[in-house]
């Protein structure tokens, strides 16, 4: 088996949406689904730019597919050539995980047609695809290719007065509705053998058409360019695109392939996991990885990822908490500077969670729970479309969902302890942390006739059970996020930093305030103890999964709100007790572990792509990393099998799932080989299950690469 690529041969009409994420090429600016170079919107052909969002009238705010420029049909004596409308003999599709490249080879009567694409990771504005086209008899032959401006939007349209230019270089500008952000998109062509050549622009985009006469058994190559730039880039896109193009073609495709190769070589080697004893998942790992690196936000100095990373404009493109605590710890271990700019993200739109706060009559910082530009909430009051009554259905994740800004400062305190790097903090980072913590003093309850201080009405992880009081995970990120902004006046000892900073936010009063309700709010736990995930949990119904999920009317039901099948009973929707336990590591034994472990699990649905890597990596803290096996292979497997949900009640939510490709990588080095790093001094505790004979990684401490090999006897480091 080759570990670093994936093929699947044959053609099934019903992969169409699944293959488009596995086979998707990216570069962090842009990702380009993993479809044929002759689909377009009706096959889910897209390239979905990052950071760059428009709304639609009332309909959601989404992030904005680029017109495509790289589409190509080809016709043979007339005929059009076409997956899926022509019968083909032969059919595969490869993506290659060490190159970072897609491939199609398709055998149909008249033609082969084999592509290689690429978005390039040498220069983010750039994609390219070289078409081979081999006839099996003497044919006339037309190749329509051009930019296709009739896209694929879920909430769209977004791009609107369309103009065009059909020189050699073929150019479609545009604007977004909303914020009139020009958007453009050119291409460029190169023929390895002579034909003609005729231009048009329509109204689905600007192409040209280059026809031949065709010999039987000989190989026509064309490689074609594109390029796309935003009004955010630069003042002028359309210019930039153009001449990107024209560069393009001059350097040629060998050329431009060898610079995108040697920058994802350099990306293996800061990060690759050598997994020794088992193919498969050491394929699946490198799978996972390949999509984190695809969507890594590297030519931004203030980016995340969204949740669906650059798929498609499901989950309106929005960052989630998966950024902090399921892909910050990727990028803190391996390339410490990519982890600064997720978090950096953050402490630009620290404005969006104050106004969010206010909103709600709260001081402080909510942020996001879905996090678009300028932390705007993409989440709506009705995230969930009835599948009965076709109605929405009021949630409450934007409303509840509290823990985000815990998330956060806890990411920003681990990126200071594993680092030692106090550059953040300073950056607004500490700022951060503070305006988290006056949140959640704010949104405290405290009683009359107790001393008791409580969190009422929040959502935790586990999303079925909405509006709950004094949830256990989100007590815990409270308290932490409070116990970090009392800490922060040590990190600063000689400087005026902090005293300024207290200034500046007339935080004086409010320091006392924490100090007090530190205690008040930290959750108690016992040795050992079962841990209610919020109060009434352990008094809801006690049935099994499988009861549960035979009370479901239609598979696309969603499980949660007040008629969810799960609301209650004490199934739940993903790890949340066990995610604090994976999270707070020091403060709970492995017995107090197991036994909570050993009571979630069978509870847990795992309807989240989120929820198994923190199973996995608790079951290796205690011990029994053979526990962790399945969720493991389960977590790195999901965009190769196609796994996860697709709806959640009528919305789609498919796509690539960037926390679960993150929690591969944090289960293999964080739980097999119990990899930690404090203050940049590294240890490991390996506790490699029975399928792995070692795990040999790349960690970037204080600006060097170390290599930590990890087996069954033991661990080194060189
Ligand atoms: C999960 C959330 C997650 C979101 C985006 C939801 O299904 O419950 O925890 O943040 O998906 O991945």
């Amino acid at each position: 088996m080759d570990i670093w690529s994936y093929t699947q041969s044959g053609y099934r009409e019903e992969d169409t949406v699944t293959n488009g994420n596995r086979f998707l090429v990216g570069n962090g600016y842009m990702g380009y689904r993993g479809t044929m170079d002759e689909w377009g919107k009706s096959e889910f052909a897209a390239v979905n730019l990052a950071g760059v969002y428009d709304q639609n009238g009332d309909k959601w705010r989404e992030p904005v597919n680029a017109p495509n420029g790289l589409f190509a049909v080809l016709s043979v004596n007339g005929e059009t050539v076409a997956l899926g409308k022509t019968t083909a003999q032969k059919h595969t599709q490869t993506v290659h995980f060490r190159r970072g490249t897609h491939s199609r080879d398709t055998l149909f009567a008249p033609v082969r047609i084999r592509s290689e694409r690429f978005v390039s990771m040498a220069e983010k504005h750039l994609l390219c695809s070289r078409l081979t086209l081999t006839f099996s008899e003497d044919c006339q032959a037309e190749l329509l290719t051009g930019i296709v401006t009739d896209i694929w939007d879920i909430n769209g349209p977004h791009l609107f007065n369309y103009t065009y230019q059909a020189d050699s270089i073929l150019l479609a500008e545009a604007r977004t509705g909303e914020l009139n952000i020009p958007v453009a998109a050119a291409q460029s062509v190169k023929a390895g053998f002579d034909c003609a050549e005729k231009r048009e622009s329509t109204e689905t985009g600007v192409y040209r058409r280059l026809s031949f006469n065709a010999e039987a058994g000989k190989s026509y190559v064309i490689d074609i360019f594109s390029a796309v730039f935003t009004g955010l880039d630069d003042k002028e896109p359309g210019k930039q695109a153009y001449s990107l193009c024209q560069k393009a073609a001059e350097s040629g495709f060998e050329s431009l392939l060898s610079a995108h190769r040697a920058a994802w070589e350099e990306l293996w080697q800061n990060s690759a996991v050598e997994l020794q004893g088992c193919d498969e998942a050491a394929r699946a790992l490198n799978a996972s990885l390949y999509h984190l690196h695809s969507i890594a936000p590297r030519h931004a100095s203030a980016l995340s990822i969204p949740a669906r990373g650059l798929s498609g404009q499901t989950y309106k493109g929005a960052v989630f908490w998966d950024s902090e605590i399921f892909l910050f710890p990727v990028f803190v271990h391996t390339e410490p500077e990519l982890a600064k700019t997720l978090l950096r993200y953050r402490i630009e739109t620290l404005p969006g969670a104050l106004k969010k706060a206010a909103e709600y009559g709260y001081r402080g910082a909510f942020y996001p729970w879905e996090s678009q530009e300028g932390g705007a909430e993409g989440c709506t009051d009705y995230n969930v479309v009835d599948v009965f009554t076709h109605r929405p259905v009021r949630t409450y994740f934007r409303d509840k969902q509290i823990h985000i800004s815990g998330d956060i400062a806890y990411a920003l305190w681990r990126y200071y302890e594993i680092t030692g790097d106090l550059s953040l903090m300073r950056e607004g980072g500490a700022e951060v942390i503070l305006q988290c913590a006056r949140f959640y003093l704010s949104r405290a309850h405290s009683r009359l006739d107790t001393d008791k201080v409580e969190l009422l009405d929040v959502i935790g992880p586990d999303e079925y059970h909405e509006r709950v009081g004094n949830n256990v995970f989100t007590n815990q990120m409270a308290a932490h996020c409070i116990a970090c902004s009392l800490e922060l006046p040590e990190l600063f000892p000689d400087s005026s930093f902090f005293d300024d900073l207290i200034k500046k936010l007339d935080y004086e009063d409010d320091f006392n305030l924490l100090k007090k309700l530190l205690p008040l709010l930290r959750p108690a736990f016992e040795e050992g103890e079962i841990i209610e995930q919020f109060d009434g949990y352990l008094e809801l119904e006690d049935c099994d999964l499988e009861t549960v999920r035979g009370r479901l009317l239609d598979e696309r039901e969603y499980w949660g709100t007040n008629h969810g099948v799960a609301a209650h009973t004490r199934i739940i929707k993903q790890a949340d007790v066990i995610a604090m336990m994976a999270l707070f590591p020091s403060q709970f034994s492995d017995k107090t572990v197991e036994r909570n472990w050993r009571f979630y699990e069978p509870r847990t649905e795992h309807g989240s792509s989120l929820s198994s890597c923190m199973y996995a990596l608790t079951a290796c803290r205690f011990g029994q990393p053979d526990l962790a096996w399945e969720h493991f292979i389960k977590t790195a497997s999901i965009d190769l099998e196609g796994g996860g949900k697709n709806w959640a009640g009528e919305i789609y939510i498919g796509g690539t799932h960037p926390a679960a490709n993150g929690g591969a990588w944090i289960i293999a080095v964080l739980g097999f080989a119990g990899l930690s790093v404090l203050n940049g001094e590294l240890t490991a505790n390996p506790r490699l299950p029975s399928q792995i004979k070692s795990l040999r990684f790349p960690v970037t401490l204080r600006g060097k690469r170390v290599c930590v090999t990890v087996t069954h006897d033991g661990w080194t480091v060189e």
